[in-house]
Parts: structure tokens; sequence; C-alpha cells
């Protein structure tokens, strides 16, 4: 039922393929094991529960059934793209961005690297996982999990950051496969500029905390603390700290 519902939808957009589940592990197993198996590029994977759903550093997921959107996306970056290997979770970001402005007229930042805030709180979330042949990339997956309806906003006590949904944000109901619709095609037309001044531009207009002191913490190592300035053309956070020198951050978890 779903699927064809869903089918409708994904018909004009250019896919590799893809597959429908109501239930899974985790979206971006099933897709990390299709791109061992040989899935074309853009191939799809969408699921409506996930029992082992999974985010960065390997927190937990939550993805209520009905409620919430759980995909992931498999890419083959062309010879030019692994060359901009560090901006696809930018690019996962930016189609969000973008889709709730163009369709819903609804602001939203980008949380360095790639958690998208809706009046200061996380609507979605996005993990990069790579799949490897030897010490070549055999290709990239964008997994993308995003709130639609209030009840995919987990319990408090499971949150590390506030969060919200879609629905609460803009305050009427929305139809879940066009979110993802719209995700899939500002995806597919930011990619054609991956790496360009306009893609950087755009991921530095939304970037959340501008300004602000945020403390980087997850990379294993100690927490730094700067003020965000912006983003670098590798894609890198860019902090200033408290005797105003610029340094970078390539990997971690910001928190105000
Ligand atoms: C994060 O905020 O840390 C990233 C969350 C990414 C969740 C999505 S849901 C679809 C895909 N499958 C997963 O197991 N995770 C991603």
């Amino acid at each position: 039922m779903q699927e064809d519902k869903l089918r409708s939808y994904l018909v004009d957009l250019p896919l590799g393929g893809w597959r429908y589940f109501d239930r899974v592990t985790s979206t971006n197993d099933i897709a990390l094991a299709w791109a061992q198996a040989g899935a074309p590029d853009l191939a799809l994977v969408v699921a409506d529960d996930q029992s082992a759903g999974r985010g960065r550093f390997h927190r937990q997921w939550i993805t209520t059934p009905g409620a919430a959107l759980a995909i992931s996306l498999v890419l083959h970056p062309t010879p030019p793209e692994l060359h901009f290997l560090s901006h696809f979770a930018g690019l996962g970001a930016l189609a969000m961005h973008t889709a709730l402005k163009e369709n819903w007229q609804l602001e939203s930042q980008i949380k360095w690297p790639n958690d998208i805030l809706v009046n200061k709180c996380k609507v979605a979330g996005i993990l990069i996982e790579n799949t490897w042949l030897g010490d070549q990339l055999q290709a990239l997956v964008i997994g993308i999990g995003l709130n639609i309806s209030p009840r995919a906003i987990p319990p408090p006590d499971q949150l590390m950051f506030p969060a919200t949904s879609l629905e609460t944000a803009l305050g009427y109901p929305v139809d879940r496969w066009e979110v993802l619709r719209s995700i899939l095609y500002q995806l597919v037309t930011w990619r054609n500029q991956l790496g360009s001044l306009e893609f950087l531009k755009v991921w530095g207009d939304a970037l959340a905390f501008k300004g602000e002191w945020v403390t980087i913490s997850g990379t294993g190592g100690h927490d730094q603390v700067g003020q965000v300035v912006g983003i670098n053309a590798s894609g890198s956070l860019r902090l200033a700290g408290s005797n105003g020198e610029e340094f970078l951050i390539d990997a971690g978890d910001v928190h105000l």
C-alpha cells in the first residue's frame, strides 16, 4: 500500500532504483549491503520503522512508524566528486534546508556538520557511511532521519539536544512522501554544484550558532571551545578562540 503511494512520488526522480520496507534494522545497513551487492548510483532505501536505527557516534536513532522519514541513498562519487568527499554531509543538509524553504517556506539552520534545526530544535539528522573495496571507495551512503509528526519526537530523557518535528514547526500536517520527494529533488540538484562557491555560500549562510560560543566534543580527545565563524572550502567548521585566532574542526559534535 505504502509502496504504491511512494512509487507515484518517486517516478519523476532520476533514482537508480528504490526499495521500501515496513521494518528494517537500519536503512543504512540495507543500503550498505545493497551497495556491496552492486546497487547503482542513487539507489534509495526507505523504511517505515527501524529496530536499530543509528546516529553519529554510535547513538541510537528512534524511528516512529508512520511519523518519520528514514531513508538511505547510495551514491557512487564520480572522479571529480572524490575531491569533495567532505561536502557530502553538507549535501544532505543543504537538500533538506532548501526543500523546507522552497516547499514549506520554513527557515532552518544547519548545525554543523549536518543536523537540521528549526527554532533551535533538531528536526533531522544525517549519518554518512562508506563501503570500501580495499583502499577504493565503493559507495557512500547518506542516511537521513526526519521527524515529520510530533509522535516522532523521542521522550526528553532520550534526547541529547532539544527536538521538534516538521508538523510542530509548521502547525499543520504534511505528506511525508512529498517531503521525501522534495529532499531528493534538492539533493540531486545540489549534487551538480558540489564544491562550488554557491554550495559553500548557502551551506555557510544556513550555519547555526554563528557568532556564538560553542563546545566541540566527540572526537575522542579534549573538548574545544570557540566562537562559530563559518565553514571553509573543505567543509570544516571555522571557530575563533578567546584570543581571536581562528582554528578548524574536521569532526565532532557542536554544543552550545
Ligand atoms: C544523527 O543525528 O546522529 C544522525 C541520524 C541519522 C538517522 C538516519 S535514519 C535513516 C538512516 N538509518 C540509520 O540507521 N540512520 C540514518
